[in-house]
């Protein structure tokens, strides 16, 4: 989710939005989705209802009901669209960056295209949602993903921290929508003012091996 979060308040500034607003609605859209990971009756749902029920702006938790193609919602704000674009797709690239020696930095498009194609590699990850994203956001997806993988750079400390895995690593494997499971660091959010050009930042330590492959 500290990924999401990232990628949201990025695309915040990008678009000349409310930071704030998307970056915690990055950060909690998958909030109940440990416990309550059923898409039929669980995920999102407990954390739209809990939400609602302690006042949180209504943008936010539609956004949030709308990032799951199950409830069957529009996606019609540019935040909703941004959310769906940057969900599994942040996953993914972090997913990539665990499995390069050089993290985040240096990482292109091409590389996470080529990833893509590996069926066996982030399975659960829609490749077609992928593009679908993109193209809901209005974005050409290159440009997308190398936009993604600069908003995710400078919080790469934190995104590939060895110490905190195997609980941090990208639930790759585990989720439809496979956001990162990032619990345990979870109140270290990305800091607000990083820009998505900010200089790459490689993790310190080599990366720790994907517990999901
Ligand atoms: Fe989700």
């Amino acid at each position: 989710m500290l990924a999401v979060e990232g990628s949201m308040r990025a695309y915040a500034r990008h678009f000349g939005e409310d930071e704030e607003i998307w970056g915690v609605t990055g950060l909690l859209h998958d909030l109940d989705y440990e416990r309550f990971s059923s898409l039929k009756d669980g995920h999102p749902r407990i954390a739209m209802a809990e939400l609602r029920q302690r006042g949180v702006a209504d943008e936010i938790i539609r956004a949030i009901g709308s990032h799951a193609d199950e409830m069957g919602l529009s996606r019609d704000s540019t935040m909703e669209r941004a959310l769906y674009a940057v969900d599994e797709l942040s996953g993914f690239v972090v997913a990539c960056a665990y499995v390069r020696p050089e993290g985040l930095a240096g990482m292109t498009p091409k590389s996470v295209k080529k990833k893509m194609k590996t069926a066996s590699f982030a399975a659960a990850v829609d490749r077609d949602q992928l593009r679908r994203g993109a193209e809901e956001l209005g974005v050409e997806f290159d440009a997308h993903v190398a936009f993604t993988i600069a908003a995710l750079q400078p919080h790469a400390d934190v995104l590939l921290a060895r110490d905190a895995a195997p609980d941090a690593a990208p639930a790759t494997g585990a989720a439809p929508d496979a956001a990162p499971a990032t619990g345990a660091a979870a109140d270290a959010a990305p800091a607000a003012g990083a820009a998505p050009d900010a200089p790459s930042v490689a993790a310190d330590d080599p990366p720790a091996p994907d517990p999901q492959r």
